[in-house]
């Protein structure tokens, strides 16, 4: 990392000199009490409102007063394909060709669907490799598939944990639990970015591990998709699930995503749970009982899908289509982050401990930080800074979350949290 300077001057100077400036002003800032900017840290919960959102809502909002169904054939954006609108975009975001993603439903709805096609326990290999911490709504979406299989959780959850004493999972643990339980996994599933810690996992050293033993891996890309650089198809993995309200700025709640490698997309070998909107378009409304499958990762869609939410998501897809390839924007990502880390180092340091790991290649924007025990409780300073207009997140039991977005975050923002910081603690 180049050199940095501990001061607002030079915070500012970087941002004068940032590529990515004016992006911040797509952007709906919210403000304090003040009645100033926010330091939004919390891209990595909710991101921010894309200011054209309104526009792309309202143009879908007055399709359907003028047209009623006929929105459906007629207008700017027919709603019939508008979900293939965000594809090409969506896929470039994560590495996959477009026949290979798709947008529907919500992260844990499609988790079960793809582990509804892609967990076949059988009375040897009936495991699920997860992480002991992994976010409760996968650990329960895993335990409830094994039961619905007839299966026992407490025998067919295979958890891993960082090492005593270490916050981070290790690559060479994960590969090593995978080879020693080869024969009896039917499934890895990990993050690409732990949400809790912070930790982007090596998914490319982890993929080829589950090759070699024929193991299927799926990805949570939550805290991944739009922080980081992905190559899913590259990467040969099966599939990946992840949300479009965290980094992808499109709203509370908006669709998600979903991701299947082009060689399970035309087998006939695996189950799926199916629904009209899976069924070859060209057929689709000949109404027949006779499922015709869409010859592209499609075939999983289920339903007709909420077009205000997909508008909201196409605005934010058109923002990141105008900045650029991702692996640029991450550049100022990592930068910004870096100076985050090395102002926390410089003014912190023995007081906030940063659990995320300091290689710019196993983590994205976020850091998390715990504050040592014999200092004020990191719940109260969360609860401060949230007052005083400086926007992080509480991850029970100790963990400040705080994410420097690279599209709407500044490099002053991140000067004027740790000055903040320092004051509280
Ligand atoms: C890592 C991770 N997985 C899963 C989810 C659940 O997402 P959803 O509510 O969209 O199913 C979240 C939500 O924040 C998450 O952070």
């Amino acid at each position: 990392m180049e050199p940095f300077e501990n001061s607002l001057d030079f915070a500012k100077k970087m941002d004068g000199d940032d590529p990515f400036k004016s992006f911040r002003d797509e952007f709906h800032i919210p403000k304090n009490k003040a009645g100033e900017d926010e330091v939004y840290f919390v891209g990595n919960s909710l991101g921010l409102q894309p200011k054209r959102t309104e526009q792309y809502v309202q143009q879908e909002l007055d399709s359907w007063k003028e047209r009623g169904v006929r929105g459906h054939f007629e207008g700017a954006n027919p709603w019939l394909p508008f979900h293939e609108f965000l594809t090409p975009q969506m896929a470039s975001i994560v590495g996959g060709k477009v026949n290979e993603v798709l947008i529907m439903n919500s992260l844990t709805t499609n988790l079960h669907l793809m582990m509804a096609s892609f967990y076949q326990p059988n009375a040897i290999r009936n495991k699920v490799l997860l992480e002991q911490h992994a976010f409760p709504s996968d650990h329960y979406a895993v335990e409830s598939q094994i039961q619905s299989r007839g299966f026992d959780p407490a025998q067919c959850m295979h958890l891993i944990k960082p090492r005593v004493g270490e916050e981070c999972l290790r690559t060479e643990d994960i590969i090593k639990a995978i080879a020693e339980n080869f024969d009896q996994i039917a499934l890895v599933l990990l993050p690409g970015i732990q949400y809790y810690t912070g930790q982007r996992l090596d998914i490319l050293t982890i993929s080829k591990t589950c090759q070699e033993q024929g193991i299927c891996f799926g990805v949570d890309l939550a805290h991944a998709v739009g922080n980081v650089p992905l190559r899913l198809h590259d990467w040969q993995v099966d599939f990946a699930v992840w949300c479009t309200y965290k980094y992808l700025n499109s709203g509370p709640g908006s669709v998600g995503g979903c991701f299947v490698h082009e060689k399970h997309v035309r087998r006939t070998d695996i189950p799926r749970l199916l629904g009209w909107w899976g069924h070859d378009k060209s057929t689709r409304f000949e109404m027949s009982n006779e499922f015709e499958p869409t010859p592209t990762a499609e075939v999983w869609q289920l339903s007709n899908p909420p077009i205000l939410s997909l508008a909201a998501i196409r605005a934010s897809l058109s923002v990141f289509e105008e900045a650029g390839p991702i692996e640029t924007l991450c550049e100022k990502s990592r930068r910004l982050t870096g100076y985050f880390e090395w102002l926390l180092k410089q003014n912190l340091e023995g007081v906030v401990d940063i659990v995320t790991p300091s290689d710019p290649d196993a983590r994205g924007c976020q850091l998390s930080l715990s504050i040592q025990p014999d200092k004020k409780p990191g719940k109260e300073i969360h609860s401060e800074l949230e007052d005083l207009g400086f926007m992080t997140d509480w991850r029970e039991p100790n963990i400040i979350r705080a994410a420097p977005v690279p599209l709407y975050n500044r490099y002053s923002d991140v000067f004027r949290f740790v000055e903040q910081l320092k004051k509280l603690v």
